[in-house]
This record gives structure tokens, C-alpha cells and sequence, in this order.
């Protein structure tokens, strides 16, 4: 007959070699559990066994308590093992499931900005509504006539060639300037007149830090009698003055457009050294060529149908890009463009 002794151990292994392989075979966090009863638990396959020492005789006891106690060890570290695995995954789906962006503070309440180009605008326009002007606007897709040929633009004038201007078909084009929105103006309302427009204009160009084929301009045009290159140079003096501060000089040099005689070239006090000299100004104490202006060319008021010989007018143009640049000291015109947050958010 098989010793008692013999029966427990072989029980002690059975259970062994099940549990271990229970264990191994685990998949969720109740699986184990009910292992862990099963096996190790008060009333468990273990404590069973060991209910039976009691019919063993006294020089086996030890012999079998030293094997039960080994096993019980054993299953205890195994299933130690598998519970930690367990609550591991666990906790690393559910922070998966819930991840949180800690860095996001959501206490703070984000805020548009206006961008700079558009305060610009906003403050020239303000700036000419107080002196009298109304605001229109004008198409960015225009006629060939509108652009060049009403403003008095020669036919072989090398703006209109293909290399310079974005044509859309022959008589159709991206405006190159904001020029023929005096033409519309001034063929709908007529003599007199007062107005300001701004908007984008398109010129074939490579974009560099000072250059994109795509930029902004503000058009000025006023047509009454007794208009004079006087109320041309004091209009532009105390908007320069409103515009950057009460000790800016203009200076005015002679230039050349078709659609204005005489025409000239303005010039402010550098606002990085204020006309002292800098890197910025050459050295010359100048910003130069803000502004584009002079008397309406009496060819472009009749080709609208006002009577050049009644009514004189001035006109001037001038970049918005370069200004806000100035105004904002932004040295990369591309950044007006880009629309990076971390650029906009400055203004
Ligand atoms: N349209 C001219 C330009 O784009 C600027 C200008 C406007 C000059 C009005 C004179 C009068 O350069």
C-alpha cells in the first residue's frame, strides 16, 4: 500500500503543476482572482491538503509540512508575478484611454488677435474717416482697362508685360495696384470726391524678406475744384504725423507715373533712428519711398467723364505691408503671411 506520505506529496505536486499552469493561462484580473481562492484561499486545494497531516505520522509531518510550504511559496510568488502584470496593464490602458495634456492650462482663456495687417488697415482708414474721406473697395480681379489703360498706362509700358503681371486672360488680370479703384470710383460717383481703398494687389515677384507676389496697398483719391499739389503735400504731412508722431518730416522727390503729373516719391524720418542715421535708413536718417502720389492726370478725369477743366484732383498710393513692418518693426514680410500663432500672438 502507497504511504500517506507518498498520497500528500503527489497531491502537493498534482496541485503544483495544475496551479502553475492556471496561472500561465490567466487573462483577466477576475481569472486570477479566483485562482488565487482557488489555490491558496482558507477553504483552497492547498489548505485542503493540508487538512490531512493530521493522519500522517509524526517523523512525516515535518517532511511533508517543508514540501507544502515550498509549493505554497511558489504558487504565492507566482501568482504575486501574474497579479502585478495584471494591474499593470490595467493602470496602462486605462491612463492610455485617458490621457490628459497636462501642458494645455485650461483656466486660460485663449483670445483672438487681430492681425497686424488688418490693424494697420483699420488704423489708416480711421485715420482718413477723420479727415473727411469715405471708403470703398474695389475688385482684385480686374479688367486690363481699369488697371492700365484708364490710368494712362503707355501699351508697351513694361509693368503690363506677362513676366511682371498675373494675367487671367487677356483683358482679365490680378490687379497690380490698387490704382483702378479711382477709375471705378470716380466713373460711379463723379466730381467731387474723397476716398480711400485698400486691399491686396499681385505682382509677379520672388518672394524674399521684402517680397511677395501677393501684397497690400491703400489708394487715396481726391477730385474738386481748386484742388492743388498744396492740399496734396498738407494732407499727407498730418496723416504721416497722426500716423508715427508729431516730429516726422516728409520729403518729396520727383518721380514718374502715367496716371499722375507731377507725380512724386515720399519720404518719412526713419522711425528706427527717427533721422539720425542708422543701419535700417543707410545712414541717410530716410525711410524711403513710403508713398507713391501726385496731381490726377487730366487724361485719366475725362477718360472717366469729369471735366479736367473744372475739376483737379491728387491721388497717392502706398504699401500696407511695408508700413505695418515699420509700425511693428517686423523685418520678414513673409511673417504677415505665414499665419504662425506664436508670430501673431505678439500683436
Ligand atoms: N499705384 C502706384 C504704385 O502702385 C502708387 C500711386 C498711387 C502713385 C496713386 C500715385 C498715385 O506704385
Amino acid at each position: 500500500m502507497e504511504k500517506m506520505k507518498d498520497i500528500m506529496k503527489e497531491k502537493l505536486l498534482e496541485i503544483k503543476e495544475i496551479a502553475l499552469k492556471n496561472i500561465e493561462e490567466v487573462k483577466s484580473l477576475e481569472e486570477f482572482e479566483q485562482l488565487r481562492v482557488k489555490f491558496l484561499g482558507k477553504k483552497g486545494e492547498l489548505t485542503k491538503v493540508l487538512r490531512d497531516m493530521g493522519k500522517l505520522i509524526a517523523e512525516e509531518r515535518p517532511i511533508v509540512g517543508q514540501i507544502a510550504n515550498e509549493i505554497r511559496d511558489e504558487l504565492e510568488n507566482a501568482i504575486a508575478e501574474v497579479g502585478e502584470k495584471l494591474n499593470d496593464e490595467l493602470k496602462r490602458s486605462k491612463m492610455n484611454k485617458e490621457k490628459l495634456d497636462i501642458t494645455i492650462n485650461t483656466n486660460e482663456e485663449i483670445y483672438g488677435h487681430r492681425h497686424p495687417l488688418l490693424a494697420t488697415v483699420e488704423e489708416l482708414e480711421d485715420l482718413f474717416i477723420s479727415m473727411g474721406f469715405s471708403v470703398v473697395i474695389g475688385p482684385e480681379i480686374e479688367t486690363v482697362e481699369n488697371n492700365f489703360d484708364a490710368l494712362n498706362s503707355p501699351e508697351n509700358h513694361p509693368s503690363r508685360d506677362m513676366s511682371d503681371t498675373f494675367y487671367i486672360t487677356e483683358d482679365i488680370l490680378l490687379r497690380t495696384h490698387t490704382s483702378p479703384v479711382q477709375i471705378r470710383a470716380m466713373k460711379e460717383m463723379g466730381a467731387p470726391l474723397r476716398i480711400v481703398s485698400a486691399g491686396r494687389t499681385f505682382r509677379f515677384d520672388d518672394v524674399d524678406d521684402t517680397h511677395s507676389p501677393m501684397f497690400h496697398q491703400l489708394e487715396g483719391l481726391v477730385v474738386d475744384e481748386n484742388i492743388s499739389m498744396a492740399n496734396l503735400i498738407h494732407t499727407l504731412d498730418i496723416f504721416i504725423k497722426e500716423l508715427f508722431g508729431p516730429d516726422m518730416k516728409t520729403r518729396y522727390r520727383p518721380h514718374h507715373f502715367p496716371f499722375t503729373e507731377p507725380s512724386a516719391e515720399v519720404d518719412v524720418t526713419c522711425l528706427k533712428c527717427r533721422g539720425k542715421g542708422c543701419e535700417a535708413c543707410n545712414y541717410t536718417g530716410w525711410s524711403m519711398e513710403l508713398l507713391g502720389c501726385g496731381m490726377v492726370h487730366p487724361k485719366v478725369l475725362e477718360y472717366c467723364g469729369i471735366d479736367s477743366e473744372k475739376y483737379t484732383g491728387f491721388a497717392f498710393g502706398m504699401g500696407i505691408d511695408r508700413i505695418t513692418m515699420v509700425k511693428y518693426g517686423i523685418d520678414d514680410i513673409r511673417l504677415l503671411f505665414e499665419n504662425d500663432s506664436r508670430f501673431l500672438e505678439q500683436f
